[in-house]
């Protein structure tokens, strides 16, 4: 892929060598992040932050990565504060908006908007989900999450073994993760749902034409036993035609510390992952609060590994990764 200028909606567009390419500026990009040392190499740059759905983490994580390369970010997060009220198109709002700024970030509730985006401006987009359809971002520090908590490297993702769990149907990061994945060999899946919210067939069919193996089932204990990650998710009740229907999947599943020592033994240190949030409401919990202190939680250290990563795609779309490499050797 060619990073100069170019859109970020999807995996599918992504090459083996390109997550070797993010990975690696992502890894520079750590003290940056962690503000061990200090860059303006986007001084002068403008962000537009465009978030048309709730979020916490990407948005402030991709405002986070902006500023400590030294850009500046303007945000719209409330579309009823925005002339879409008075009638505005997404599309001319979009094409105002890639007028004054150098990248965009945006989410949208719809499923495909961002392609509609990506239409109306020549201004790079960077997608932070669309609907029930994909969150690359996310996928792409989750994927660099498994290979910091297993320490492994690009060509050792190869074989690995994972458990992805919840609402499989309507979760964006799944799908994405899912395709994310498909860049390597022999994954051993575990897909565990209700059934009326299992993976979407058509991943399902590209899955099994790359030769994966996969494994579909309703129970936790069972479909977490064996693997190298387990990745939960959250119901993802705002996206059901009625309150009811997603409120009846609350609390499918909550993995608790004695469920995860059952299934990888007592002292196991199998990496737990979420994209969060969790829904922490009575009744849900994807993750049970005793394993908030267990060295196998990682998904804090996950929500923190979106700055360097967002930070690369910055990098390399508005093409400072040279000025910064060099910075980097200096300092
Ligand atoms: N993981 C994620 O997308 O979280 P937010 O909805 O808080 O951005």
């Amino acid at each position: 892929m060619h990073f100069h200028g170019a859109d970020i909606l999807s995996i599918d567009p992504l090459e083996r060598s390109d997550l070797a390419t993010i990975f690696e500026v992502a890894a520079m990009m750590e003290v940056y992040a962690e503000h061990q040392k200090i860059t303006r190499v986007l001084e002068g740059a403008v962000l537009g932050n465009l978030f048309f759905e709730p979020s916490t983490r990407s948005r402030v994580s991709f405002e986070t990565a902006f500023y400590r390369l030294g850009g500046s970010v303007t945000n719209i997060l409330d579309k009823t504060a925005t002339s879409i009220v008075k009638g505005e198109s997404l599309e001319d709002t979009i094409r105002v908006m890639g007028g004054y700024a150098d990248i965009l970030v945006i989410r949208h509730p719809e499923e495909g908007a961002l392609k509609e985006c990506a239409e109306a401006t020549t201004c790079p987009i960077i997608s932070a989900g669309d609907g029930a359809g994909e969150h690359p971002t996310q996928a792409l520090l989750d994927l660099y999450t498994i290979m910091k908590e297993t320490t492994r490297s690009l060509d050792e993702i190869n074989g690995l073994s994972i458990a992805i769990i919840g609402d499989l149907k309507h979760g964006r990061t799944v799908h994405s993760l899912v395709k994310l994945l498909l860049l390597f060999h022999h994954i051993h899946f575990s897909f565990i749902s209700p059934k009326e919210l299992s993976l979407p067939s058509d991943l399902l069919e590209r899955i099994a034409s790359h030769g994966h193996s996969v494994r579909e089932g309703t129970d936790l204990i069972h479909g977490i036993r064996g693997v190298d990650v387990i990745y939960m998710t959250r119901i993802q009740e705002e996206r059901f035609l009625s309150p009811s229907e997603g409120e009846r999947h609350r609390g499918s599943y909550s993995l608790t510390k004695d469920l995860y020592e059952l299934a990888c033994g007592p002292h196991a240190r199998v990496p737990i992952l979420h994209p969060l949030p969790r829904d922490s409401r009575p009744g849900a919990l994807e993750i049970a609060h005793d394993l908030n202190n267990h060295p196998a939680l990682a998904i804090f250290r996950q929500a923190r590994n979106g700055i360097p990563l967002r930070m690369a795609l910055f990098a390399l779309i508005l093409k400072v990764t040279d000025k910064i490499k060099k910075e980097h050797s200096l300092q």
